[in-house]
């Protein structure tokens, strides 16, 4: 903390800041107590009129695992071949490095996502009070509470969506009904890696004062 803002809770600052995309997991096993607690993260995150329209499949079985390894390999698969060759195309020199490992990291991922000792996929239902964006909105919150908490306790894991592109497969192998949308597939092991800031823009260049487009200077400091 380098500003002289009063902070009561630092920590969470810290995890905000160094919670990142961790697609390498060891397959090194991870106390069933450990998920409790990021289940627990999660249920305590805000949600449309506290309806708590959320589920969590937590898979441990190995079969079901490799099955789920074997849908998100596929739709990775496709991906990499239409807007992963696209993004190569259009990605600046200065970039490029950048785009290379986040693409052999996906790969990695693609390849041994099976190998995390659990995979996580939260589902919510559609409330009707809200619509468009917001008619799934609730278990979002809830998903980053989930990450942050294992950033906290030193797990790993990343938000994937891929398998969306096959829901109906991961339906079908996990039982999961048709009004419980899978909102993402979160492996959660130990990092490989080192947790690190990941690359953003200045929050001056994205903010808007009082009309859209209206930009100021500001530094915001940690
Ligand atoms: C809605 C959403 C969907 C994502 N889907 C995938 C995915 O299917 N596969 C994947 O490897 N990463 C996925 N990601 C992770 C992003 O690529 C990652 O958060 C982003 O590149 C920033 O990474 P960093 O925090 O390491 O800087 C997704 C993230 C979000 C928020």
């Amino acid at each position: 903390m380098n500003s002289d803002l009063p902070v009561i809770e630092p920590a969470i600052f810290e995890a905000m800041r160094t919670q990142r995309a961790m697609r390498r997991l060891k397959p090194d096993p991870v106390p069933v107590e450990y998920i409790h607690r990021l289940i627990w993260a999660a249920t305590r995150a805000p949600n449309g009129g506290n309806v708590q329209p959320w589920r969590f499949m937590v898979v441990e079985d190995s079969a079901k695992k490799r099955g789920l390894q074997e849908i998100y390999a596929a739709e990775w698969a496709k991906y990499i071949a239409g807007r992963g060759a696209q993004k190569r195309a259009e990605v600046s020199e200065r970039e490029r490095r950048s785009l290379e490992l986040t693409l052999e990291r996906g790969q990695y991922l693609a390849d041994h996502l099976h190998e995390a000792p659990y995979i996580i996929i939260p589902c919510g239902f559609l409330l009707a009070i809200n619509s468009g964006i917001a008619s799934g909105s609730s278990i979002y919150p809830a998903i980053q509470n989930l990450m942050l908490a294992a950033r906290a306790m030193g797990l790993g894991t990343v938000l994937t969506t891929l398998h969306r592109q096959n829901e109906g497969a991961v339906r079908a192998l996990l039982g999961i009904p048709e009004d419980a949308h899978t909102a993402a597939l979160l492996p959660i092991g130990w990092p490989v890696g080192r947790f690190g800031e990941g690359p953003r823009r200045p929050p001056s260049e994205v903010t808007y004062w009082d009309s859209w487009g209206e930009t100021r200077d500001f530094e915001a400091l940690l």
